[in-house]
């Protein structure tokens, strides 16, 4: 007889097995794990559902909920059910008890994985078929499509210096961020950029701090980050630059700056994830598309 449970910490290792052993496509070590479930900003062990058979973990589903623009909105971060165990309605049951519990806290629909804030993929990679199958069957409509690029950061060198003096001679500095810019960095993207406050701030735990900035003037007027999601794992972004200023090639530098970063902590790709300005960064990086994401939604 099986049981649905709330998830333990101590469920940790036996859970990295099972996503490992049963997501064919991903990877997760332990640090990503916590990194994904424990650290969520809005971790709530309700949402954290683990189903056993006879004190064996089968199923597994990491739910969360956010407010996207004064919008109430649960997601599912991750979920695996034992390949042995499928069409059981594990999934189901543990699907079912989430939704749920979403709705009790006022979530006015549902998503699946493109989490912001804290997220390990923009969606559902489509080679997961019976993930299609399953949410569909759960009153899921596919909205959107995102993708992920790769950039080979072996091959190719990110040297910005030339532009960088020119930028300079026009009164715009390209340099690194410090701690004395985290204010001024905040209230600027609070001011452009929102959502991705919290991943910024992620940035200052970075050794050296994984963010690089422009200002003109004097002023801060554009951003580009690193190591804020999925640590360790080369993911870039967010990145953005002020509207008087896009166009202007400023991104492109800041965009670089951070590969270069990647590619001096030993990494060989750097994934730019949930994008976006696709010609940009082929341009720019050669970066190619990896993996596509379908997005999927439900409206409670
Ligand atoms: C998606 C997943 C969690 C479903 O778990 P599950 O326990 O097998 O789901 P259930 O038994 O509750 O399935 C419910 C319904 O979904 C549909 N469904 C599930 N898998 C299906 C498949 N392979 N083909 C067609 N329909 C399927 C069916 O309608 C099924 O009901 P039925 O068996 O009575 O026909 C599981 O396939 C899985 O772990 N996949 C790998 C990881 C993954 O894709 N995670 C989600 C990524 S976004």
């Amino acid at each position: 007889m099986g049981r649905l449970r709330v998830f333990k910490e101590r469920d940790i290792p036996e859970l990295v097995s099972l996503c490992n052993n049963h997501m064919e496509f991903d990877r997760l070590s332990e640090t990503l794990f916590r990194e994904k479930v424990l650290e969520d900003p809005a971790y709530n062990p309700e949402l954290v559902l683990v189903y056993e058979n006879d004190n064996r973990i089968t199923g597994f589903i990491d739910g969360v909920a956010r407010e996207i623009h004064g919008e109430k909105i649960g997601y599912v971060k991750l979920m695996v059910v034992d390949r042995n165990f499928r069409r059981k309605g594990i999934g189901t049951k543990l699907y079912k008890t989430l939704e749920e519990r979403l709705r009790a806290l006022g979530m006015r629909k549902m998503r699946i994985y493109d989490v912001p804030f804290n997220y390990f993929m923009p969606g559902i990679d489509p080679r997961y078929t019976p993930a299609l199958a399953f949410f569909e069957v759960h009153g899921f409509k596919r909205f959107a499509d995102t993708a992920n690029m790769v950039v080979d950061l072996e091959n190719q060198v990110f040297d910005t210096s030339e532009e960088e003096k020119d930028f300079y001679v026009k009164g715009i500095e390209i340099r690194r961020a410090d701690y004395d810019d985290r204010d001024e960095l905040m209230d600027f993207i609070e001011e452009y950029f929102t959502l991705w406050r919290y991943e910024v701030l992620r940035a200052y735990n970075s050794i050296p701090v994984s963010i690089h900035i422009a200002l003109h003037e004097g002023k801060i007027k554009a951003f580009s980050a690193h190591n804020v999601n999925n640590l360790g794992t080369g993911w870039f972004g967010p990145m953005g630059t002020h509207p008087d200023l896009q166009g202007k090639g400023i991104g492109s530098v800041l965009l670089k700056r951070c590969l270069q970063d990647m590619k001096e902590w030993g990494l060989k790709k750097s994934i730019i994830p949930w994008v976006g300005p696709i010609r940009f960064y082929s341009r720019y990086a050669n970066a190619v598309v990896e993996r596509v994401f379908w997005r999927y939604e439900k409206i409670l």
